[in-house]
Parts: C-alpha cells; structure tokens; sequence
C-alpha cells in the first residue's frame, strides 16, 4: 500500500463560547504554545461577532480563521444571515457546514448543507463538511447508508476542483460533548467508507488526497490513537478548544501521529 500524504488540520469550533474578551486571551495562549505548529493546518472558529477580533489578534500567525455557519445567499433580504463572501471580507479562510448541531437544532437538510458548501467554495474558502450518525442509526447497523447519503448529497454537484478544496468531518452525535469518543477502529472504517464512495465519484486521487477530520469527544488523552489510524486526517475539536493547554496537546498529537 503507497501511504498517501494528507497535511493533517485541526479545527477548534468554539460554539457559542468567548465573547471578544475572552476570544483574544485564548488566541494569546495559544499563540504562546503554538510557537511550532509545522506540519499541521490548524483553525479556529470564533462565534460570527468576535471574527474580527480573533484576525486581528491572529495577525502574523500561522492559525487561520474559521466560521461555524454561513448562509448560501451572497446578499438580500435575509435577516439575521450571514454570508460567505462576508466571511471571506473578515478574513476567513475555512467554514464549518452542517454541524449536527444545525442539523438537528436548527433543522438543517442536506440540501442546505450543499448548498452552503458549495457557496464557501465558490468564495474561495474551504468548508468543513459535518457528517455523522446518531446513537440509535449507530445501533441499528445504519452508520454506512446514513454518512454515505450525508457524504454523496454534499458533495453532489461538485467538480474536481472544488472537491480537491473541501474538507470531511465524521463526528458521530453520540459522541459529541459526551466524553465518549469513538473507537479508533470504528472511525477509521467509517473514514474509509467515505473514502470509497469519494473514490467512486471523483476517482482514487481525489479521493486519496481529501482530508477526512475526525470530531467528537477529542481530548488529549485520546487525539494520539484516533490520529494515528491512517484515514484520521485531523480533528474538530468542540469543548477542548475552549482551553489553550488542551487544544495546544491536540494539535501536538497531530503533528506527532504516524509517528510510533
Ligand atoms: P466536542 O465537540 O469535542 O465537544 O465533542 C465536537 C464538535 O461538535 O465539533
């Protein structure tokens, strides 16, 4: 087997934590501990009132800036949205889409996730597409069929240049904010089934050379075995990018896994 380079990322999604205060104490601390982050993309996704903040404080850093949610329409009368060119204005470089929890406390369908993602790409940035299956699909065998359909309708439509910009999160709902991660083994068959079906779509290249992130309880403590498997390409890293040491250890792990 040819061990294929995937540059891996590591995305802390802030949810609605840090107001601009707080936002660039955690940027500062981070910075302070990220002083070597060679090898690895790392991201950070402030709530949409503290971006320019958080740039601002991110001047002169390798970190790069993310959202957590954009809205498919470039303009018009949509109170309350913001847009992806707006993101791409504030200095965004990544968004994160259809988040589980957008999709299941604001609704969300895979049609919209579609439709924002292809609108960051068309921005020129990189959307970090969530999938993921609940606890009950997980126990009725129903993890395949449901990312799969998540995996194909977002991707749908797409072309090789824009697939070769967009980024996969597996985050499994159970496991997210519950301290219970997946096994390594398991996300590593679920990463490689989306790999496969990337593999059908878009061919082996595209397919090999797409990053698959994997979300959902990433602590230090286990960020070393789920990255080490060889589909985990990364993290999206919820309560543990809230703090500077925890996010910092992650992101080591990530620089170090592959590495016995
Ligand atoms: P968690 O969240 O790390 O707190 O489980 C992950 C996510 O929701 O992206």
């Amino acid at each position: 087997m040819t061990a294929v380079l995937r540059r891996p990322l590591v995305a802390g999604n802030w949810k609605l934590h840090k107001n601009e205060n707080e936002a660039r104490a955690l940027i500062a601390a981070l910075r302070a501990r990220l002083n070597d982050i060679g090898g690895v993309d790392v991201v950070v996704a402030p709530v949409f009132t503290a971006l320019s903040t958080v740039r601002e404080a991110l001047t002169g850093s390798s970190i790069r800036l993310g959202a957590q949610d954009v809205y498919w329409q470039a303009q018009g009368a949509f109170t309350g949205e913001v847009s992806a060119p707006l993101l791409k204005d504030v200095g965004c470089s990544h968004v994160i889409v259809g988040h589980s929890e957008r999709r299941q406390l604001f609704s969300e369908t895979n049609e919209d996730v579609r439709r924002k993602a292809a609108a960051v790409l068309a921005a020129g940035m990189t959307p970090i597409v969530c999938v993921g299956e609940s606890l009950s699909q997980r126990e009725n065998g129903e993890t395949k069929a449901h990312v799969l359909r998540q995996v194909g309708d977002a991707v749908s439509g797409l072309g090789p240049d824009q697939m070769a910009r967009l980024v996969l999160a597996y985050e499994p709902i159970w496991a997210i904010g519950t301290g219970r991660n997946a096994e390594p083994a398991d996300a590593q068959q679920v990463h490689a089934d989306i790999r496969g079906l990337l593999k059908e779509r878009f061919g082996a290249p595209l397919a090999g050379a797409t990053r698959i992130l994997y979300g959902g309880s990433v602590k230090p403590d286990n960020a070393r075995a789920l990255m080490a498997q060889t589909e985990v390409d990364g993290a999206l890293v919820g309560g543990a990018s809230l703090d500077s040491d925890s996010f910092a250890a992650i992101v080591d792990a990530a620089r170090h896994a592959g590495t016995p």
